[in-house]
């Protein structure tokens, strides 16, 4: 019994901290993504991969200029990427069952994540509360160090 009232307590103040820490950063999935500039399917074969499935990026009219030419993103620029699992009609690979989303937003203060700040939410929008640095950032920064860790390009759009 004391035993379970420990374990509730834990499981209490770990999902206060993330929870004060998500309002901190006031991360909040983007309102009508969806409308936004839209890349070709993207297909991650790999099951080991965080990817792994059917991929979409969205790109706001801030982002466009700076993907377009690989230029710098002015503040506010934001990307959205929508992941599906992958499912077989017909020998095709088409997009299964939404599995994640991932936004990348240019702000100045988030100095450890090159100046973008980092977020995951759940096929329903809500904060999945992974680490920006530990769980986002170091591909960013080994893959697109010299395109301001954008990895996709545009040439991925129609
Ligand atoms: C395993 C490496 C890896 C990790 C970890 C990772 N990403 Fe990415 N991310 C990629 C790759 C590769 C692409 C480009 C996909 C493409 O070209 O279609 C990408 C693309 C993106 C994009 C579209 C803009 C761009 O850079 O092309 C966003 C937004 C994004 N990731 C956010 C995140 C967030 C948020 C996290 C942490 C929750 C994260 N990523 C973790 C590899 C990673």
């Amino acid at each position: 019994m004391k035993h379970t009232v420990a374990i509730a307590l834990t499981v209490g103040a770990l999902i206060g901290a993330a929870g004060a820490a998500l309002a901190a950063d006031n991360v909040s999935l983007p309102k009508g993504y969806e409308k936004w500039a839209k890349s070709k399917a993207r297909v991650e074969p790999d099951r080991k991969s965080m990817f792994y499935g059917i991929h979409y990026i969205y790109v706001d009219k801030k982002a466009m200029k700076g993907y377009k030419t690989g230029g710098t993103y002015p503040e506010g620029s934001q990307f959205v990427a929508v992941n599906y699992s992958i499912k077989n009609e017909g020998g095709k690979q088409v997009p299964g069952k939404k599995t994640m989303i991932v936004v990348m937003k240019r702000d100045k203060k988030q100095t450890a994540t090159g100046g973008w700040q980092f977020a995951g939410f759940s096929p329903d929008g809500k904060p999945s509360g992974l680490d920006p640095v530990r769980d986002c950032f170091g591909c960013h920064e080994k893959d697109a160090k010299d395109r301001n860790f954008v990895i996709s390009t545009y040439a991925n759009f129609k």
